[in-house]
């Protein structure tokens, strides 16, 4: 049997899906993934929202498409800005398209040896993960950074060894600017 087309409109304000399936995001739910332990355990009193997804998702199937938004809220944990926690697709080949809605901020992007590459984000910009790259997202503003992601539905989410390693550069503010520098704590 066909499914049923459908059309959505993704409110460009505030990046809420209507129907879709809402997952957030909290300061705790990150344990381990930012670098400066201290600063990461003051905050946590807090416990704040770092990012909410908004998804219409479709059966595990070769061939169909899934979609989302990401609300990433601004932030860090004492240099770091705010990211996703970031992971490779469970069947790694698949790849996945970025678009950029509001605010501003980059994707860190990663091979499974470690090679890291950075790329800016601003409302417009694509950007296309490759099959086989880890992808995080990083909120470098101070209002939400807010983009649509489209993938596979079979992609899935591997987050084991992004969260034992994490990614080999890290995204910083250092006199008010945005650096990214290598990890200290990256591990081969
Ligand atoms: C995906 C997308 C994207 C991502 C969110 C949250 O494959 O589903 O890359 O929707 O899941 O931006 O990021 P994390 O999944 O890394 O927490
Ligand atoms: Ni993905």
């Amino acid at each position: 049997e066909y499914k049923n087309p459908l059309g959505v409109d993704i409110d460009l304000e505030t990046g809420v899906i209507p129907g879709a399936k809402k997952l957030v995001r909290r300061l705790g739910d990150l344990k381990g993934y930012f670098v400066d332990e201290k600063a990461y355990e003051e905050l946590l009193k807090e416990n704040p929202v770092v990012y909410e997804v908004y998804a219409i998702e479709q059966e595990e199937k070769d061939g169909d498409l899934n979609f989302a938004t990401t609300v990433l809220y601004p932030g860090k944990v004492g240099k770091e800005f705010f990211f996703t926690k970031g992971h490779y697709h469970s069947k790694a080949d698949r790849a996945e398209i970025y678009y950029g809605i509001k605010g501003k901020g980059g994707m860190l992007l990663q091979t499974p040896e470690g090679k890291a590459e950075w790329i800016e984000m601003r409302p417009g910009t694509v950007v296309y993960v490759p099959p086989y790259w880890a992808h995080r997202t990083v909120n470098t503003g101070d209002e939400p950074f807010i983009f649509l992601a489209i993938y596979p539905a079979d992609a899935g989410h591997d987050y084991g060894s992004i969260k034992e390693k994490g990614f080999s550069k890290l995204v910083i503010e250092e006199n008010g600017e945005v650096r990214v520098v290598d990890n200290p704590k990256w591990k081969e």
